[in-house]
């Protein structure tokens, strides 16, 4: 019933959101506006928009999706709020509007991040018989063509050069995650964890480029999130199961993939480095997901999480981790835990709201952005 390609966007959400702030704590507004660029860890619903046309069930469009905070599905990848929802909050502004749904006015922000999107362009992956990438032509690349499109035909259109320079002075670009996607295609491409790495160096380069480029464009505040600890995903501990004991750390994670990860977040974080160096007049925050996941598993009551099961998915169709590709998340058969509240993954991919909310609130007051984004407006 489900074509492959279904399969492969099920395979390829690998992406995370987070959430966020207090709504007791609430300064005042101090950016005019957010842009935000990503995966489905960062999609408010483009790719439900996006690929309805060649998808006929997307999961995200059914129930449970969206129960917990919007009692209906909203095209994100989660029970509610992601990260992106949470940093807009604390910032007074509107929920950040997909920039495919055109009944909304963005003049507030955009969001043009979609489900399945790679910091690598598809050209590249074609260029190299790598066909494991869905075809969706979605990437960093792609989504700042969209950005630009926006920028001329609405944003700063009728607008005079220094006032839109002002405008995108005082907005917010979030930037990702970028890249968990491109490692999960090559491992799916039959790549080694080993030879994954070797594109690491490519994947962050694209991220720093396209940061550059909206450099150019104007803005001078922007949130660099790395990658989460992709060994510790029910996806993944369910592809790429192993029985061997050895393959696993102590918190029950596949420890290679988390190297992988962690490889990518000490490349990416130099690169932010760099560019911090060469344009001093930005301020660029590194924001972490992999600690705060780690941590989840670490100390799960410490965030109100049920420790048994930080590894399992809430929403699913059984098995050990309640993921199974063949009954995911928003297809019949798959059913969402109790009480989302006390899980840290939601579909077996993506995260809880309630798990959202911890990494935003750690990003955006810390310890988990260097600097916490809050301090970004100062
Ligand atoms: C993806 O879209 C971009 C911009 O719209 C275009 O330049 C590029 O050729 C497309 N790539 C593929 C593989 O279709
Ligand atoms: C990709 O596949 C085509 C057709 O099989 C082949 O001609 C080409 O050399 C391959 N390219 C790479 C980079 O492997
Ligand atoms: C600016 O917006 C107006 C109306 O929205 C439109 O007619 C015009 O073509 C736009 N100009 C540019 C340069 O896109
Ligand atoms: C990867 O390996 C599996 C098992 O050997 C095989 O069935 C599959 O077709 C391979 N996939 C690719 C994209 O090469
Ligand atoms: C996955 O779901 C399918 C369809 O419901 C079912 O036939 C299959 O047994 C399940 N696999 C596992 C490993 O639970």
């Amino acid at each position: 019933m489900r074509s492959p390609v279904i399969a492969a966007v099920v395979l390829l959400l690998g992406s995370f959101l987070l959430h966020g702030a207090d709504a007791g704590h609430r300064p005042k507004p101090s950016f005019t506006a957010i842009f935000s660029f990503g995966n489905s860890y960062a999609d408010t619903g483009n790719f439900v928009r996006f690929a309805a046309p060649f998808i006929p069930v997307i999961p995200f469009n059914n129930l449970p999706y969206g129960e917990t905070f919007f009692h209906k599905p909203t095209g994100r990848a989660s029970n509610g709020r992601i990260i992106l929802d949470f940093i807009a909050e604390a910032y007074g502004l509107p929920l950040v509007p997909p920039s495919l749904d055109t009944t909304q006015s963005f003049s507030k922000g955009a969001n043009f991040a979609v489900v399945g999107a790679t910091a690598l362009d598809l050209s590249y992956f074609m260029e190299r018989n790598i066909t494991s990438v869905p075809p969706f032509n979605s990437s960093f690349s792609v989504q700042i063509g969209w950005f630009e499109q926006l920028l001329k035909t609405s944003l700063c259109n009728n607008t005079a050069k220094g006032k839109c320079d002002d405008y995108l002075k005082k907005s917010l670009f979030v930037m990702g995650e970028f890249g968990g996607n491109d490692y999960v295609f090559l491992l799916a491409a039959n790549k080694t964890v080993e030879q994954t790495k070797t594109y690491v160096p490519a994947v962050v380069k694209a991220i720093a480029g396209g940061v550059e480029k909206l450099i150019k464009h104007g803005a001078r505040r922007i949130v660099v999130p790395g990658n989460l600890p992709t060994g510790c995903i029910p996806i993944m501990l369910t592809l790429y199961a192993s029985p061997n004991k050895a393959d696993y750390d102590r918190y029950g994670c596949l420890d290679k993939l988390n190297g992988l990860a962690r490889y990518h977040n000490a490349f990416l974080r130099r690169e932010v480095m760099a560019l911090r160096i060469k344009y001093p007049g930005t301020k660029i925050a590194y924001a972490d997901y992999f600690w705060p996941v780690v941590g989840f598993l670490q100390n799960p009551a410490n965030s109100g999480f049920d420790g048994s099961t930080a590894l399992v998915a809430c929403c699913g169709a059984g098995g050990r981790y309640n993921y199974n590709v063949t009954a995911a998340c928003g297809f019949p058969g798959a059913t969402a835990c109790a009480d989302p509240s006390r899980a840290v993954n939601w579909d077996g991919i993506h995260l809880t709201e309630a798990a959202y909310r911890d990494i935003a609130g750690g990003w955006l007051r810390g310890p988990f952005a260097q600097p916490p984004i809050l301090s970004l407006a100062r």
